[in-house]
Formats: C-alpha cells, structure tokens, sequence
C-alpha cells in the first residue's frame, strides 16, 4: 500500500470514523485470503462492499475473468470518488450495502454470488448490521458465499460475539480461517454459505 493511499485512509477514519471504523487498509494477505475463501465461479457476480481504498478491489479485478461481472458499493462519496480515478472501469455505487438491490437493478443483473466484505461490523449498531445482513440475503442464491474479516483481539467484544451470532442464524455455514497474521491488526476470515 503507498503511502498516499494510507495517508488518505487516515484522513478518512478523522473526517468519518463511524463508517471508515480501522486504522489502516487491509493487508495484501488478508485480501488474498479473502479473494481465495470466496471462490469466484466463472459466472459469478461478485459485489465488494466498502472497498475504502481498494486493498481488496486490485486483487479482486486481477483474478476476475471475462463473463463474470463485479460491482462495489462505498457509503463514503471520498473513498468512492478516489477509486473511480484508481480502477477507471469500476463501477462504485454510493449508497448503503443494505441497498444491493437497487444497485443489481442498476447493474442489470439479477443475483449477487458472492460478496466479499470490508464493512466494519463490530461498530454498526445491530439494526444495521442486520438490515444489510438481509439485504444480501434477498439477493443472494442458495450456496452463494459471503465473505468478511474480523480482527483477533476484538473477538471476544460483545459486538464481536453478536456478529458471529448474527452470521450463524442466517446462513447453513459459517468457517473461520487461521489467523492471518501479516495484517494490522492480525484478522481471520469468515466463509459464510448461504
Ligand atoms: C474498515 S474500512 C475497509 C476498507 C477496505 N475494504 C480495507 O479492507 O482496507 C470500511 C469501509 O466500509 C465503508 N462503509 C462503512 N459503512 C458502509 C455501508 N453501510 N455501506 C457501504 N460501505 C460502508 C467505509 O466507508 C470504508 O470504506
């Protein structure tokens, strides 16, 4: 990650700490290990949602192949206005993920397969994490797969423990990976199956 991009990140968690909820990007390695949990199909439609400076966007459009389609969704107009100049062909919807939806209708497509996620959970309150919880379920095909990171020292917080519950109510599979320890902070991946 350069510097300027870090150095933006941390502009954004001043100016917006509710939503931008980490003190830096993710690492190369947690997005390779999200991107691998996911398991692009070749006909996959794959959503990111809060893609802040894009740790996971490069690596997702690298591996992604002609017939599969990606869109990413950024509450932050900031954040989304730097992708677009970064990843000119993306397209980055300004809205809140519990909107999918809308976005699939303006994407013209009719399922999202996968959603690879850098929300921060552990700081939205339960009505939010739930209503975007469900909003991705609408969308989403039996054995569709959601993928998240969490950070290890937070996971015994009651947020924390909340949200792996939430996981668990809502979906017939919930795997955690090992630690991924080249992050900051060390974070492990959530595989969810729908
Ligand atoms: C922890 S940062 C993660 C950024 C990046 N994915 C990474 O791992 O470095 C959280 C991102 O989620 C975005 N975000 C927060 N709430 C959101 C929401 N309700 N809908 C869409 N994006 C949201 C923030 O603006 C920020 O870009």
């Amino acid at each position: 990650m350069a510097n300027g991009e870090t150095r933006f990140f941390i502009g954004q968690l001043l100016n917006k700490p509710g939503s931008t909820g980490a003190l830096l990007p993710s690492s190369g390695r947690l997005a390779a290990r999200m991107i691998e949990n996911a398991r692009i199909q070749p006909d996959s439609v794959v959503a990111e949602y809060g893609p802040g400076t894009g740790a996971f966007t490069g690596p997702i459009l690298r591996e992604l192949k002609p017939g599969q389609r990606f869109f990413a969704i950024e509450v932050n107009e900031n954040f989304a206005g730097e992708l677009e100049k970064r990843f000119p062909d993306l397209h980055v919807h300004r809205c809140c993920a519990s909107g999918v939806a809308d976005c699939c209708r303006r994407e013209g497509v009719d399922r999202v397969d996968r959603v690879v996620s850098g929300l921060p959970w552990a700081i939205f309150p339960d009505d939010l994490r739930d209503r975007i919880l469900d909003a991705m379920l609408e969308v989403m095909p039996d054995g569709g797969v959601f993928v998240t990171f969490a950070y290890l020292h937070a996971l015994l917080l009651p947020a924390a423990r909340r949200f792996r519950r939430a996981l668990g109510s809502r979906f017939s599979r919930v795997e955690s990976s090992k630690p991924v320890w080249l992050n900051l902070p060390p974070a492990l991946v959530y595989r969810c199956v729908k």
